[in-house]
């Protein structure tokens, strides 16, 4: 893709991101307790996390798969899916940063939730913000889409690939743990975010299966470009701590394969992720930028 269309392609796609994140916003904004309930701290908390902002790449995900699929922009139950599963990421980004974990100070430019109240309202509030996920997931009525979610997020999932990631600091992990480590920790709930959209337009089985393959495709690239950006980027840029794998000796790919072979291999699985949704032809536009979106972080 030539630089110019590179260009283009983001600014359309940085509308659209920016229609989900409001979207997504005012959603979140509706479902959290208001800051002056009692008891106020923890709703200060979970309001301070979920509004600090994130990317909401996992929103757009789900309405860009609901709308490939089928659905309309902005339809109610995709959109309590999309803020239920930000919520759900933004609980893991809070217990991943804690001192017993990553023992992170800066998350989506602020200090960290621990460090901005203390480390007991951070491991409950990161534990409200799953449980209120998960009733803003019930009142859609979906139990394929909670089984999905909860699929993701348990031990054969994120849990699972956070602990891998946590017993592997400092040992010296082969290619097949770390690939574990980031299909687990991170390309979990980037598929289950896809395939929420595409159950919730009720999508055929043929076409959940090639999103399912792009889900662990840009999934996977994703884990792979934040850990070439936690190395190459700066923690202003990042708005988290850069530098804090390498402080850790996390297993990422970076450590066992080498900066450009990862940044090669993330560009691998764009083209794989692409290849996946062609046949979406133009209804997988979103789709599509979505993907070149992830390798651009590291161009
Ligand atoms: C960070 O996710 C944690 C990973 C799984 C790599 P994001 O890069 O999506 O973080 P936000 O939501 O934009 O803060
Ligand atoms: C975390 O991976 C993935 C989660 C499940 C939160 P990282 O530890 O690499 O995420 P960052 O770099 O702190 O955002
Ligand atoms: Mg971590
Ligand atoms: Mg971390
Ligand atoms: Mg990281």
């Amino acid at each position: 893709m030539s630089e110019m269309t590179e260009v283009t392609v983001m600014s359309e796609l940085m509308e659209y991101v920016k229609r989900v994140s409001d979207a997504t916003n005012e959603a979140l904004e509706r479902v959290l307790p208001a800051e002056s309930v009692y008891p106020s701290s923890i709703h200060k908390l979970m309001r301070y996390s979920s509004f600090a902002g994130g990317k909401r790449v996992r929103p757009c995900m789900v309405m860009a798969a609901y709308e490939a699929c089928g659905g309309a922009f902005g339809d109610e139950k995709a959109l309590k899916a999309a803020a239920a599963i930000e919520m759900l990421h933004t609980f893991s980004l809070i217990h991943d940063d804690l001192p017993c974990m990553d023992d992170d100070d800066f998350r989506r430019g602020k200090p960290t939730a621990h460090k901005a109240f203390n480390e007991a309202l951070a491991v409950l509030g990161g534990d409200a913000l799953c449980i209120l996920a998960f009733e803003v997931l019930a009142s859609v009525g979906r139990i394929d889409v909670i089984s999905e979610i909860a699929v993701a997020l348990g031990t054969g999932g994120m849990i699972g690939g956070q602990v891998v990631d946590i017993e592997s600091e400092g040992q010296k992990a082969d290619m097949a743990t770390v690939e574990y480590i980031h299909m687990n920790k991170t390309a979990a709930l980037i598929r289950a975010s896809i395939r929420c959209g595409a159950l919730l337009a009720n999508a055929p089985a043929d076409t959940l299966k090639q999103l399912t393959s792009y889900g662990n495709n840009v999934g996977l690239a994703f884990q792979v470009v934040d850990d070439v950006l936690d190395e190459e980027s700066t923690t202003e840029t990042l708005g988290k701590d850069a530098g804090s794998d390498a402080e850790k000796g996390k297993a990422t790919w970076p450590s066992v394969m080498g900066i450009e072979e990862s940044k090669r291999y993330a560009g691998e699985l764009i083209e794989k992720a692409w290849a996946d949704i062609e046949f979406l032809g133009a209804k997988g536009k979103i789709l599509k930028d979505l993907a070149e979106y992830i390798r651009v972080r590291i161009s």
